[in-house]
């Protein structure tokens, strides 16, 4: 496998609207961002993930995009964008623009020219039908963010496709003119210094919507070779896709390097694996260890020696990681420590979500009205008038609403944990007198240090980056571990995913196995007897010497 930069990299997601705010206006912007480079430097992060800062109306919070060459007022400017790239350089760290394509705004002046009648122009840069025989929309297909995906434009009495809120209209791929427009304007992006794009809903722009196969059509994959030819792919940039619909075998098409397609794709089978059958994310499933076990190490299996994984617990679509996969109690940072062991110590790219460095947790909102995101909303209102109830729905927000990672980040223990002098956008998650940054930084064993150490130890240890994978204890109910090898180096790296004591008996092969603990959270290890007793969400990673 040829080696790039990036495959030692730790990414950082940045939600803009949640991160710092610097003028008071609830809203976090590109000066809070800039005002935090040296802490996200101190982390030893060298990509950043920024989600959508471009100009909208914010309906979707930034994933839908009414310019793709400007900045939201209320993010800031296209001065301070530049700043942003060029003092994240300075600190050589490289930002990746989230690139938002499958859909518009339905405030983008393409959308607007489209409305204008069915022989404008740039009416097929959208995906327009003719209503059903009925009179109702073409098919049956159904938004994600609730809802038919089909929205009426009364003036000419047609259709407009729209996987997501009506005012996030689907471009049409099969429309050359489509690929010359964002060709062009990520090259403007690239010129302007950034490091690489994350791929809104990737999978979507192949859509065959006559056949309501929406996800992994036929283009898909020849239309990403072709993004990767005409932009991206004549530098040395990251690129990560959002892939839903991925399985393995996709994900080999779209990361093996002779593919000239992307660098990796964020799939989400462990994930999905806790969603109900048929109430989805809104029914949430508790975690279990041997389901999740068993589809981390297929995708490591499958990926070993072609293509690539992205490693991530969490990001601003998903619950907080200590919530979902640890204990946000007793345990918190335990358990918080030990899912960043568990991340890093994978073949992959690894991503960190803001806060999930300091452990931060999912929000509980009793009232409805204390929700801002428009999936949580819109389902909410579908789901309670089909006869769910109020608290269930709760039950499922709780869980796996999109609003629990976007809670302001916490700072410090002043009011609105220091994200903003004004009033927030949305609510701080209630806990922040205990879990914020200064916390963490003045207390030497806290997440933080724990997350910077990993961050450094992949960078000084090609064997976390490069070692192969190998599943041990498969069967165990509470421990997750394996090895990596690298030339004659083995790393062992052992989790406990619960709150027992666990004695775990070590086969025979092991015994005396010692070496460099290259990270630990309670006492360093070495495997004397015949035995270990991991201690509750204890983690480490034990470099057997020869
Ligand atoms: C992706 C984004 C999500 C957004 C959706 C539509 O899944 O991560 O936040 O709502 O695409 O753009
Ligand atoms: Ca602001």
């Amino acid at each position: 496998m040829k080696q790039k930069w990036w495959h030692s990299a730790v990414v950082y997601q940045i939600y803009p609207r949640s991160f710092m705010d610097s003028n008071g206006d609830g809203i976090g912007d590109l000066g809070g961002i800039i005002s935090k480079l040296d802490y996200l430097h101190q982390l030893g992060i060298t990509l950043i993930w920024l989600s959508p800062v471009y100009r909208s109306p914010m309906d979707d919070n930034g994933y839908d995009i009414s310019d793709y060459e400007d900045i939201a007022a209320e993010f800031g400017t296209l001065a301070q964008m530049d700043e942003l790239i060029e003092q994240a350089k300075r600190r050589d760290i490289h930002i990746l623009m989230d690139l938002v394509v499958n859909h518009t705004s339905d405030e983008h002046p393409w959308f607007l020219e489209a409305l204008k009648s069915p022989d404008n122009p740039w009416r097929d840069f959208y995906i327009w039908r003719k209503p059903a025989a009925n009179g109702g929309p073409p098919n049956d297909f159904h938004s994600y963010f609730g809802g038919s995906g089909w929205a009426l434009d009364e003036a000419s009495g047609e259709y407009y496709l729209h996987q997501f809120s009506k005012r996030q209209p689907d471009l049409n791929w099969d429309n050359p003119r489509v690929h010359e427009e964002v060709h062009a304007m990520m090259n403007r992006w690239l010129a302007r210094g950034i490091g690489g794009f994350r791929m809104d809903v990737i999978d979507l722009i192949g859509k065959e919507v006559d056949k309501q196969i929406m996800a992994n059509g036929k283009n898909l994959h020849a239309l990403i070779r072709q993004l990767n030819r005409a932009t991206f792919g004549k530098g040395d940039y990251v690129t990560v896709g959002e892939a839903w619909s991925a399985s393995p075998e996709d994900a080999l098409l779209y990361s093996a390097e002779d593919r000239d397609e992307l660098s990796m794709v964020f799939q989400f089978d462990h994930i999905k694996q806790f969603w109900d059958e048929h109430a989805g994310k809104w029914r949430s499933q508790p975690f279990e260890l041997s389901g999740f076990k068993a589809v981390i190490d297929k995708w490591q299996t499958a990926l070993a020696h072609v293509g690539w994984n992205s490693l991530f617990w969490s990001n601003h679509d998903l619950p907080r990681a200590v919530s979902k996969f640890g204990d946000e109690g007793e345990y918190r940072e335990a358990s918080a420590k030990m899912l960043a062991t568990a991340l890093h110590c994978l073949k992959g790219t690894p991503y960190i979500y803001q806060g999930e460095e300091i452990g931060m947790t999912n929000v509980r909102f009793d009232n409805i009205d204390d929700y801002r995101d428009i999936e949580t909303l819109n389902l909410y209102r579908e789901r309670v008038e089909a006869g769910i109830s109020h608290e269930e729905m709760m039950l499922g927000i709780h869980a796996n609403g999109r609003d629990n990672a976007r809670t302001p980040m916490q700072w410090d223990t002043s009011a609105n944990a220091g994200f903003t002098s004004g009033t927030p956008w949305i609510g701080v998650n209630s806990n922040y007198r205990d879990i914020n940054v200064t916390a963490a930084l003045a207390q030497p064993d806290s997440i933080f240090w724990h997350y910077r150490k990993l961050v450094a130890l992949r960078k000084q240890h090609p064997i976390l980056v490069y070692g192969d994978f190998q599943q041990l204890f498969a069967e165990h109910l509470h421990v997750f571990a394996w090895l990596r090898t690298l030339d004659d180096q083995t790393l062992l790296v052992i989790n406990n995913f619960s709150r027992e004591r666990v004695m775990l008996k070590l086969p025979q092969e092991m015994h005396g196995w010692h070496g460099e603990c290259l990270i630990h959270h309670y006492a360093p290890r070495e495997l004397l007897g015949s035995s270990i007793e991991l201690q509750p969400y204890e983690s480490f990673a034990l470099l057997i010497g020869r």
